[in-house]
């Protein structure tokens, strides 16, 4: 019976299967027998339980989310040149350009690029041209959204040439003219329009003059289309895959981004809203800068648009370099820093910040339920985040009674709303540690398990790890009673030479090609097959690799069996429902692969994705064969 469900749905689906699904037809593992109490309610499932984690790393958002494709659109200079510019000479064209510290557009952007043309013409024009993060992606027949700050000096060097052109060919892919520069900074706006072009990132922008004299130029930037068509906003096929995640919240803006090596380059959100001429960026603690393009709005923006809460972090006082700021009279200005972002994210338009979030273009306030008090003080050795903690939790609750307070480490001098655990492992250690939180006590804190991954492959997650992170979600599903927020980090990679700083993250991409690991897939199984409830449940022998976790939806009468086979040898499972009236057919949903260390990569992104079937004969007892390493989620009704 066992085998010949199994087949029966091997063969239905034969065609489009991995190999691993229709190999498992013997269960070689101890058979297991796992008993499920429908109708037997043990405890709630978060509603919150799987959301996203993120901060400026691995070139999350410059280079990544964010869809800016102008690398140093702010012309940040090194000791003799700037980072992805290039001087253009064409022809007989001579030009030089410098940093000029003497003019900027604002007091946040106060340099600019010089470019100093001696000799141009039309034929012979001079310029820039910027290489892009890894190259720039385009797509035919798209309209790419444009703009530059500039002034020129008194010889009338302008028009100024924008043109986006192919690597390889150099030919001139989408170009335009921006007339009309004066002698003071203004911003000029332009669109590129591509034509018939085979989609490539191999591209790069060139901007040109043809007349000899001084260009200054800042913040240049180009868009392509953007999710929900955003000014300023992110990629298309990245939000895409968030939101196929069925993510419920948003923990930003760090991890150690919000920390920073040191105080001064710790995240200080006031510089990251308002016009992008107004933000000066900052020193990422990832060892690149950041444009603070997704800055403090457009992360709650993000938020909007994939429908999950914000969980906002706000800087407590400790930076990575063990700099800590001692709690009292010289915390005050940190603490009202933070009663200041809380505003600007939940007050309305008529208080001092959400003022300013109107003006930004958002009168509505946003929702907020979390916030986070630091990240990781558990590194800070002078002992400071009980006082910091406490002196955050009570300002905060003074004027936000509501709002949860979360700790990043256990605190004694009181008791935290919620605590945040990290969890970087290797799947073995999953594995022994499925149980964590089953004796946790339910009088205490609450848990966020807000950075946990299995670090097995490199730049993503292989399928072992997929595996560790499967066995460890079925851990933290049956004690989501308690575990209110859970997220992988890091969640986002560029994976170009020189893209990641941290390794094992769950989405990977180029400039125009985006992929999920195994583990991506595997969270996206786990979320999408919530619940909302935990029926008892038990399961007797089966190997020490099997895990499971079992919810209900109850509003729909659904069960979602989350199974995980870890081991190399197929795993039978005989599972029943006493009591219960079942539907005769359900759906299964396997990820499987034939070794732990197989995996999707950016040429080969499709190698292990969840394959969907039939499971037949449910009702009664349903003999079930997992095969050797594999996930599963059988998602049966009630009748
Ligand atoms: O996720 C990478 C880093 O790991 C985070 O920035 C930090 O919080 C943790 O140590």
């Amino acid at each position: 019976m066992i085998r010949k469900t199994f087949s029966l749905t091997c063969a239905l689906t034969l065609g489009v299967l991995p190999m691993a699904i229709c190999h498992a037809q013997q269960g070689h593992g101890s058979p297991a027998v796992l008993t499920i109490h429908a109708d037997q309610p043990v405890s709630k499932v978060s509603p919150m339980l799987y959301g996203l984690m993120t901060e400026e790393i691995n070139y999350s958002y410059d280079g990544g989310l964010y869809a800016e494709i102008v690398r140093n659109r702010a012309f940040r200079p090194n000791r003799s040149n700037f980072p992805n510019w290039i001087l253009v000479e064409n022809g007989a064209a001579l030009a030089k350009i410098s940093a000029d510290t003497n003019t900027g557009p604002s007091e946040a952007l106060p340099h600019s690029l010089r470019l100093d043309v001696t000799s141009a013409d039309a034929s012979s024009q001079a310029g820039v041209l910027n290489e892009g993060y890894w190259g720039m992606p385009l797509h035919p027949n798209t309209t790419y959204k444009g703009s530059f700050y500039a002034k020129e000096d008194t010889s009338a060097v302008g028009p100024v040439n924008v043109s986006l052109v192919a690597n390889q060919s150099g030919k001139v892919v989408a170009s335009t003219t921006v007339s009309g520069i004066t002698g003071d900074w203004k911003q000029y706006t332009f669109e590129l329009k591509t034509g018939t072009i085979e989609p490539t990132a191999a591209n790069h922008l060139v901007l040109t003059v043809a007349y000899p004299g001084t260009l200054w130029l800042n913040l240049v930037s180009l868009f392509p289309p953007t999710y929900h068509d955003r000014i300023n906003g992110n990629r298309i096929d990245l939000m895409e895959k968030l939101a196929a995640m069925h993510p419920a919240f948003l923990r930003f803006p760090g991890g150690n981004y919000l920390e920073g090596d040191h105080i001064p380059e710790r995240y200080e959100w006031k510089k990251t809203i308002g016009p992008l001429v107004d933000r000066p960026t900052h020193p990422s603690p990832w060892r690149y800068h950041s444009s603070d393009g997704l800055g403090l709005l457009e992360f709650l923006e993000w938020c909007e648009d994939l429908k999950m809460q914000p969980v906002l972090a706000v800087y407590a006082g400790y930076s990575m370099a063990q700099e800590h700021v001692n709690p009292g009279s010289d915390l005050d200005p940190y603490v009202q820093d933070a009663l200041d972002e809380l505003e600007y994210v939940t007050g309305g338009a008529d208080t001092k910040w959400g003022a300013v979030r109107a003006k930004n273009g958002h009168p509505e306030p946003f929702h907020l339920n979390y916030v986070e008090v630091g990240n990781e003080d558990f590194f800070d050795r002078s002992g400071s985040y009980d006082g910091r903690y406490e002196q955050f939790y009570k300002a905060i609750k003074a004027k936000y009674p509501s709002l949860q307070i979360i700790a990043t480490t256990p605190v004694k001098s009181m008791r935290p709303d919620v605590v945040d655990d990290h969890y970087y492992r290797r799947a073995t250690e999953f594995f022994h540690d499925t149980t964590h939180y089953d004796k946790t006590d339910r009088n205490g804190p609450k848990i966020f398990v807000g950075e946990w991954a299995t670090r097995e492959g490199s730049p993503t997650p292989n399928f072992g790890a997929a595996l560790g992170d499967a066995a460890w979600m079925t851990g933290m599903e049956r004690n989501s009673d308690i575990i209110v927020m859970a997220a992988y980090a890091p969640l986002l990679v560029n994976v170009n030479p020189g893209g990641m700083q941290w390794e094992t993250d769950l989405i990977g991409y180029d400039a125009i090609r985006s992929y999920g690991s195994p583990s991506y897939y595997a969270q996206v199984m786990f979320a999408k097959y919530l619940g909302d409830e935990t029926p008892a449940s038990s399961v007797e022998g089966g190997g020490p690799k099997l895990f499971y976790s079992v919810t209900k939806d109850t509003k729909n009468k659904r069960l979602y069996v989350k199974l995980v086979n870890a081991s190399s040898d197929p795993q039978s499972v005989d599972v029943t429902f006493p009591g219960a009236n079942l539907a005769s057919t359900g759906k299964l949903v396997t990820l499987s692969a034939r070794n732990t260390q197989a995996t999707n990569t950016i040429d080969q992104p499709a190698n292990i994705v969840p394959v969907e079937s039939t499971l037949r004969n449910v009702s009664g007892t349903l003999h079930h064969t997992m095969p050797a390493y594999s996930i599963q989620v059988l998602s049966i009704d009630q009748r």
